[in-house]
Formats: C-alpha cells, sequence, structure tokens
C-alpha cells in the first residue's frame, strides 16, 4: 500500500462555518478558501454577514446566510437554503459560541439558557438538520465530517469567572464523543478546543491577562490563523479518516502541559 499526495486536499469541498464573520471563524473560512473549499458562512447580523462574505469573495466562492443559532427556525432557514443550493455538505463547522462572565455570587439564570443553547443545543440541532445533506457528501475512504469547536475551558477549570462557558463547553466535547457514535461512519465527528486566539471573544481577557497567558503557554504565544486553520483542515480531510470521536486541544500545551513541571 502507497500513501497518497492529496491527503489533507479540501478542495471542491462544501463546507458551512456558523459564525463564519469575524475571529477564528473567519480564521477558518479565509483557509478554506484558499484550499478551494466552497464556503458557507453565517452569523446572526446581517451587515456582518455581507461585509465578510465581501471581504472573503476575492479568495473563492463564499456565500453568507445569516442565522440566529439559537433559534431553532434560523437553523432549519439555513439548512433548507444550503438544501436547495447544494446536492451534498461535506462539512459543518459548529463554531458559532457565546459566553459570560460573572462573579459566582451574581452568576445570572439567564446566562445558562443563552451559552447552552448557543454552545450545545445549536451544534446538536444542526448536526440533525445537516445529517442528510452530509450523509449524501460522504465518500468511500472520505467520510463527511462535524467539526465543533469546543474550548480547554471545557477541559481544565479556567481561572475566568466563566461557569456555563466552561460547563457548555464540555458538553460540547462529550456531544461529540456520542454524535461520533452515532453518526459513524459516513459522517465523522471531532472537535477542536482552542485555547487563546486573538478575537473579539477573547479581547478583554487578553488585555487583563494576555502576558500571563503567554507565560503560562509552553510554546511561549497564542494562537495565529495557521494554528486553527491547520487543525481545521486535517480534521476535514482525507488525512483523518481514522479519526472519531477525538477532542484536539489547540492551545500551544496551555491545557496539556498544566503541572508538568511539578
Ligand atoms: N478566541 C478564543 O481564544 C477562543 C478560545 C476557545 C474557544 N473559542 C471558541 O471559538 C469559537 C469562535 O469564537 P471567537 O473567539 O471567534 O468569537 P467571536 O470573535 O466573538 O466571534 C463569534 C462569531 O459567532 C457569531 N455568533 C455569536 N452568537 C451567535 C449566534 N447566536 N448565532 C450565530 N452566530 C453567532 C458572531 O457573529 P454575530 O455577532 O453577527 O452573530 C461571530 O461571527 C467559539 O465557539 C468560542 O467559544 C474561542
Amino acid at each position: 500500500m502507497t500513501t497518497s499526495t492529496d491527503l489533507f486536499s479540501v478542495e471542491g469541498k462544501t463546507v458551512l462555518i456558523t459564525g463564519g464573520t469575524r475571529g477564528i471563524g473567519y480564521m477558518l473560512a479565509e483557509g478554506f478558501l484558499r484550499r478551494g473549499a466552497r464556503v458557507y458562512i453565517s452569523s446572526r447580523k446581517v451587515e456582518a454577514c455581507e461585509s465578510a462574505a465581501a471581504q472573503l469573495a476575492p479568495l473563492g466562492e463564499v456565500t453568507a446566510v445569516a442565522c440566529d443559532v439559537g433559534r431553532p427556525q434560523d437553523c432549519e432557514a439555513l439548512i433548507e437554503e444550503i438544501t436547495a443550493r447544494e446536492s451534498a455538505l461535506h462539512v459543518l463547522i459548529n463554531n458559532a459560541g457565546a459566553t459570560w462572565g460573572a462573579p459566582l455570587d451574581d452568576f445570572p439564570g439567564s446566562a445558562w439558557d443563552k451559552v447552552l443553547t448557543v454552545n450545545v443545543k445549536a451544534p446538536f440541532m444542526l448536526a440533525q438538520l445537516a445529517r442528510p445533506l452530509l450523509e449524501k457528501a460522504a465518500a468511500e475512504g472520505d467520510p463527511a465530517r462535524i467539526l465543533n469547536i469546543g474550548s480547554i475551558d471545557g477541559l481544565v477549570v479556567p481561572s475566568f469567572e466563566n461557569y456555563s462557558y466552561s460547563s457548555a463547553k464540555a458538553g460540547a466535547h462529550h456531544l461529540t464523543r456520542h454524535l461520533a457514535s452515532a453518526l459513524s461512519p459516513s459522517i465523522l465527528v471531532n472537535a477542536i478546543a482552542p485555547g487563546a486566539f486573538p478575537t473579539k471573544m477573547l479581547a478583554k481577557a487578553l488585555e487583563e491577562k494576555g502576558d500571563e497567558l503567554r507565560e503560562a503557554t509552553a510554546v511561549g504565544r497564542i494562537g495565529d490563523p495557521d494554528d486553527i486553520v491547520g487543525a481545521a483542515i486535517y480534521l476535514s480531510s482525507r488525512a483523518s479518516s481514522f479519526v472519531t470521536g477525538a477532542v484536539l486541544p489547540v492551545d500551544g500545551g496551555l491545557s496539556t502541559t498544566v503541572g508538568a513541571a511539578i
């Protein structure tokens, strides 16, 4: 048996990225477009969708569809829209996420409803809705993929008081394993648990604790677009067709080397 040279190709694949208008989702959209994939991005704000799609358009075929993943009717409309345009969906990336920070005594119940809905319920609903379209993309030796963007906050206890977020991300990781078991072998389901990346979601944390975070990270820096794109391309290409139910930390060692020196 020989190995092939196109192991990491995503060329010609159709990819849906929720929350693709900024931050990690936008980095992923750019990375997939540069490698010849056709990309759908979505987020709540129509203007953000239009402006991100216009910026990305010179790189390839990109379509933006507004969708609040916290609203089941929006999730249905998003998948209906893609079903009307595409015969198959190769990769669903559940990237849209929401967080909440507050001291334990003041942490509101509403922060549980919102954060669990966006980070756990929505990825499940989108997997359920997109399943027929994903099944159609499944090929011999290269199954369709679902990629959930979790967080290292779901792997280790964070220093920030984001109780519903850390719990939701741990839930998203376990949902990944459960869906991997249910949808195999035609759809592989994996998660990436990012460490610190410079996005709007992390802006305040980086401002307050950026140096601390860099110091605590084995490789001594925060993440850049190639770090997250490299992992997502691997988990969307034939290179990972024997991998499902995995949660891959992409964090420069922030979660994986904790306590290593003790
Ligand atoms: N940045 C990090 O260091 C880091 C670390 C670990 C994990 N993560 C995870 O990575 C993912 C992306 O985070 P990010 O840092 O890139 O965040 P971000 O900069 O805040 O971007 C979030 C994206 O999701 C969209 N979004 C938010 N709520 C949504 C909803 N209800 N429905 C649809 N779209 C929604 C936003 O657009 P609209 O506002 O227009 O909806 C935006 O496009 C999240 O799952 C996050 O938990 C990030």
